[in-house]
């Protein structure tokens, strides 16, 4: 046979292989340079740099470990598998999906529970923008209700916004503070409609002794870099009931990773669906695995400073302090009160801060702010994504009689109370000496502007 013959015999006939070795040089999947230039936002010494650098450089990792969090080269645990198995062991559920972001698991979570086109599901007033803004996602309708002095979802107000389009009502926990969770799920029990909490602002809070996001149906949380254990932009959803598992995994994994069996036909009617892509990566699950197994000290010691101040703090006539649904469970990294009027309140938080403590009071002029409804404009304006696609038009929705119009002077309470409290930020690393000098500076500045006495509510 000659050469040229031998050549083309086919490599199953036992002639040569036309590919049996790559010349091509790998380079490291992960960009040293890029990884390096956030590394070094972390203050590390200069020989740690120089370990990471050496780390990261040596590794070909072409087609080995990577960010995924399906990382199938090397099973079994992935961050993102850790993070999720901590994340149902601290709240103590069945089930716990890491997502990319806070709105990403809302998303997720309206989908779950059968938001769509011709539904509504009622948010608060108070909250932020992302709640109403994954219903609308999920082509469904938010209605907006009222606050109480809690600046929480009022559940005296939450009956008469039900009608035949509610599927869910999605209590927010805001800043630090707990939603008044019994009467909530025992209207929504009542009227079969799912409960999908918002724990972005409140992670680790309990009410009745019970975290947030386990009173519900389905718990979401953002870990965004803004929040108590924020890592960089992160999410999470949890649930005990397995097919709202399902289906937010679903909407969140179109890649089919969560099944048995990823591409398999359906293994129930309705299993499969349209879902998106909204895995969280291994870089960040890593980072919040470690701010996850953080939460309780965080929350702990946010806890002890607010509780140490109130606990000090004098009645005054003209000041009602906020309302706290469940004192125990509370976080505790804003101190709110209302003062009776607007001057009143922007001469204490002016006092305040000469005072060395800072104070924000927003009054009746403030710039649009997403976390209070009359300011959502992407919600009240109605825009949808395009004209073409408001879930306030779909048929399934007039056929259904439905109709919302958004104005401020809906929610009267949200309307006053968000413009009209004093708010001040704690720090979770306050010793017990500057908890004390901020507790006496705000008797000191709220004694100079008010008499002693009268307060309608007490701090705690
Ligand atoms: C109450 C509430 N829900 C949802 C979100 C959205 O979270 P993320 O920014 O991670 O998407 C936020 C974040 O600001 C929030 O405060």
């Amino acid at each position: 046979m000659t050469t040229e013959a031998r050549d083309q015999t086919l490599a199953l006939h036992g002639g040569p292989q036309a590919f049996h070795q790559m010349n091509g040089a790998a380079q490291p999947k992960i960009g040293v340079a890029e990884f390096m230039s956030i590394a070094e936002r972390f203050g590390f010494t200069p020989a740690a740099l120089d370990r990471i650098r050496q780390a990261i450089s040596d590794d070909d990792l072409g087609s080995g470990p990577n960010l995924a969090r399906y990382a199938t080269s090397f099973p079994p645990e992935t961050k993102g598998a850790a993070f999720e198995a901590l994340a149902r062991q601290k709240f103590g559920v069945q089930y716990a999906l890491g997502v990319n972001s806070g709105t990403s698991a809302l998303h997720c979570a309206m989908v779950a529970v059968g938001v769509g086109p011709g539904t509504e599901v009622i948010v608060p007033a108070i909250g932020y923008y992302a709640t109403a803004a994954a219903v609308v996602a999920a082509k469904g309708v938010p209605i907006f209700c009222d606050v109480d002095a809690s600046l929480h979802l009022d559940p005296t107000k939450l009956e008469a916004l039900i009608t035949p389009r509610t599927v869910a009502v999605a209590p927010t926990h805001v800043m630090g503070s707990i939603c008044n969770m019994g009467p909530i799920v025992e209207i929504a029990r009542k009227h079969n409609l799912k409960v999908v909490e918002d724990c972005a602002q409140s992670p680790g809070g309990k009410f009745g002794g019970r975290y947030v996001g386990t009173w519900g149906d389905i718990g979401c949380f953002s870990i965004s870099c803004y929040k108590i254990i924020g890592g960089g932009e992160g999410g999470l959803v949890i649930t005990n009931d397995e097919r709202l598992w399902e289906r937010a995994s679903q909407l969140a994994e179109c890649g089919g990773l969560w099944r048995p069996d990823r591409f398999a036909p359906p293994r129930y009617e309705g299993e499969l669906f349209n879902g998106l892509n909204y895995r969280m990566s291994e870089l960040e699950a890593a980072v919040d695995l470690v701010q996850l197994g953080k939460l309780d000290e965080v929350v702990r010691r946010y806890h002890d400073v607010k509780l140490r101040i109130l606990r000090q703090l004098r009645s005054f006539a003209g000041i009602t302090p906020q309302t706290l649904n469940d004192a125990a469970g509370e976080i505790g990294y804003r101190l709110v009160f209302y003062p009776a009027t607007h001057e009143l309140g922007q001469q204490i938080a002016a006092a305040l801060r000469a005072e060395g403590i800072p104070a924000g009071y927003r009054g009746p002029n403030g710039r649009p702010d997403w976390h209070v409804y009359s300011d959502m404009f992407p919600i009240t304006l109605k825009p949808g994504t395009m004209p073409t696609d408001r879930p306030f038009d779909l048929p399934e929705y007039q056929e259904r009689d439905g109709h919302v119009e958004y104005a401020k002077g809906l929610c009267p309470v949200a309307d006053d109370l968000f413009n009209r409290s004093v708010t001040i930020p704690l720090n979770q690393w306050y010793s017990e000496t500057d908890c004390d000098a901020i507790a006496a500076g705000i008797n000191k500045v709220l004694g100079a502007f008010c008499p002693l006495g009268g307060q309608e509510a007490a701090w705690l």
